[in-house]
């Protein structure tokens, strides 16, 4: 008989702080987490799912886009959104933003997929989180997309079931870092009604960041 998954923590959110405080880069903490073995979900992974995009600190763009957690082609793949809702990221950073994917960062705020691709539990986030921490100490984002409500709730330190509708639309600043709060791609192919919304709080983010708008189809880049 297979072994039940553990609900409980292996680990405390302070074992895992220390662990993560000692990795000095990217490769030594994206190592780590390999092994990690926190939580009950390092029994039902595939693999654990790091981050895309530069791995050796900050990136081009200085964007950082943080999901849910990984889904079956993730965990699969042991890279973020690369399903049908990481089609539709690929789309707004490249056809929306209009810069490479590979200049953008993308994590999520749990490293291992929930079976059945369940929320994630309180007790997940809390011990998996200082993972996400030291990522964000490593690459030093200049503006932070949480991408649908668990992502944004947890950077924005708020309890877990608030509505999108309550941080969207607006910018915050949390730790020192901006954060600007859209909804997650995978909500977007439900509702393709909200797409509009989300390319409003991608505006705002380019805006910070200092990234021209991409020309239309048939138009070309204003010369500066
Ligand atoms: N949804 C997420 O939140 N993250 C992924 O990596 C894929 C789908």
């Amino acid at each position: 008989m297979p072994r039940p998954v553990p609900t409980t923590p292996a680990l405390t959110q302070a074992d895992v702080r220390a662990q993560a405080a000692a990795c000095p880069d990217l490769e030594s903490l994206a190592a780590a987490v390999s092994r990690c073995e926190a939580c009950g979900l390092a029994r039902t992974r595939t693999q654990t799912v790091f981050m895309d995009g530069a791995r050796t600190g900050a990136c081009k763009s200085g964007l950082l886009f943080v999901g849910e957690a990984p889904g079956a082609d993730e965990d699969r793949q042991g890279v973020p959104f690369v399903g049908r809702a990481g089609q539709l990221l690929t789309e707004i950073i490249t056809k929306g933003i209009g810069i490479p994917r590979e200049d953008v960062q993308i994590a999520n705020v749990l490293k291992c997929r929930p079976p059945e691709n369940r929320d994630p539990t309180s007790a997940e986030k809390e011990v998996c989180t200082p993972w996400l921490e030291r990522q964000i100490e490593l690459t030093s984002p200049r503006v932070i997309v949480p991408l649908g409500k668990h992502a944004a709730n947890y950077h924005l330190g708020l309890p877990p079931e608030t509505p999108m509708g309550a941080t969207r639309g607006r910018t915050h600043v949390r730790k020192g870092r901006m954060l600007i709060p859209t909804y997650h791609p995978a909500y977007l192919l439900r509702s393709p009604g909200e797409k509009k919304a989300c390319w409003q709080d991608i505006q705002v983010a380019m805006n910070v960041l200092g990234i021209a708008k991409a020309p239309r189809k048939g138009q070309t880049k204003p010369s500066s």
